[in-house]
């Protein structure tokens, strides 16, 4: 498998009255072709910001990328500028974005077919009546019934759970090599969810398209990804297989997060205490507030770096690594 997307430093801020908000901090990343990525951590953790990067997406102002590189197939997309011609064919035909909450992604306005067919149109200059057999097509894979009948509806005569599957037929649409999936907070019914996800999975298996799942369950991303990024405080805390993470978590945010799995029958342990806030923050370590295994060591040394652990199993906690030897 090639590498498909390489972010190396990404740090993006937001100017606020209250002060600089740092939301994503030093984070580095990689994703491989056809390769299923987890992105965790609690809310405001800065996932979204971090992906909303990688697009150019984020609200300039108040928000801004500060420093790193977003490698995505041998170039840089931080060169670009974001409105440029590149990064407008780059969004929705090389990388598509799903916001798991689909009246952000669908315009209210306008008929299924309308949607989908432009993007096409835009993206790969497909003629207006290939464009929408295609769209038909493309309705069919996720599973909506009478295909050739809804693609002429609006969004809201669509029931939420048709109303994904379209969003997910959009985000396939132009064939992409990888799809960021990114989940609303407030979280949808359960079931519902569970179905864009495996519908998701197929999906992204059947085409070979890499995926970026963004979420607060790590429960979820267990069944589905390769590959987990615990991220904490704006920082990307540690990574590895899901079986090395599981087995062995390194961080103690992430054994936290591992105890929040509901399990049958089991009690559930939140993790006490709130992030800290992401204005000025120190260098040290961001979970130290909140950490039982902390060390007075911990108070004293910046926590930004990666060490391995084993194998691709990388943490910024030196204490479990050191409790280890
Ligand atoms: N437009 C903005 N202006 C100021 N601060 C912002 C803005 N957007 C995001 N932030 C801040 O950036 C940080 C990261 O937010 P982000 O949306 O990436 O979190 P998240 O991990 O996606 O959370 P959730 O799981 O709730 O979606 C938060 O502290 C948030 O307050
Ligand atoms: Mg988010």
């Amino acid at each position: 498998m090639g590498r498909l997307l390489t972010v190396t430093g990404l740090t993006t801020e937001f100017r606020t009255e209250r002060g600089t908000v740092r939301a994503v901090n030093d984070v580095s990343y990689t994703v491989d072709e056809s390769e299923i990525v987890g992105l965790v951590g609690e809310s405001g953790c800065g996932k979204s910001v971090s992906q909303l990067s990688v697009m150019q997406l984020v609200p300039n102002p108040p928000g801004k990328i500060m420093a790193g590189t977003v490698d995505f197939n041998g170039t840089n997309l931080l060169k670009y500028k974001r409105e440029s011609r590149e990064m407008c064919a780059i969004r929705g035909r090389d990388i598509s974005m799903i916001f798991q909450e689909p009246m952000t992604s669908l315009n209210p306005a306008l008929t299924v077919n309308r949607q989908m067919t432009e993007v096409l149109i835009e993206h790969l200059g497909t003629e207006p009546k290939t464009a929408r057999e295609q769209s038909i097509d493309m309705l069919s894979q996720v599973g909506i019934p009478d295909p050739g009948k809804r693609v002429d509806d609006y969004p809201h005569q669509l029931s939420g759970g048709m109303r994904q599957r379209v969003m997910v037929a959009m985000a396939m649409l132009c064939n992409p090599k990888l799809i960021i999936a990114d989940e609303a907070t407030t979280a949808l019914d359960a079931t519902i969810q569970a179905q864009l996800l495996e519908l998701l999975y197929d999906m992204v298996n059947k085409y070979k398209t890499a995926l970026v799942m963004v979420t607060h369950n790590l429960g979820i991303v267990a069944r589905y990804v390769h590959r987990i990024n615990v991220m904490y405080a704006g920082r990307i805390v540690e990574s590895g297989t899901v079986d090395e993470i599981w087995a062995n978590p390194m961080h103690p945010y992430t054994e936290g997060l591992l105890k929040c799995v509901p399990k049958l029958g089991e009690k559930l342990v939140p993790i006490k205490g709130m992030p800290p806030s992401l204005v000025n923050r120190p260098d040290t370590c961001p979970f130290l507030a909140r950490c039982r295994y902390r060390q007075k060591s911990c108070f004293e040394q910046s926590c930004s770096e990666m060490t391995c652990v084993e194998g691709t199993h990388y943490t910024t906690c030196s204490v479990l690594l050191g409790g280890q030897e």
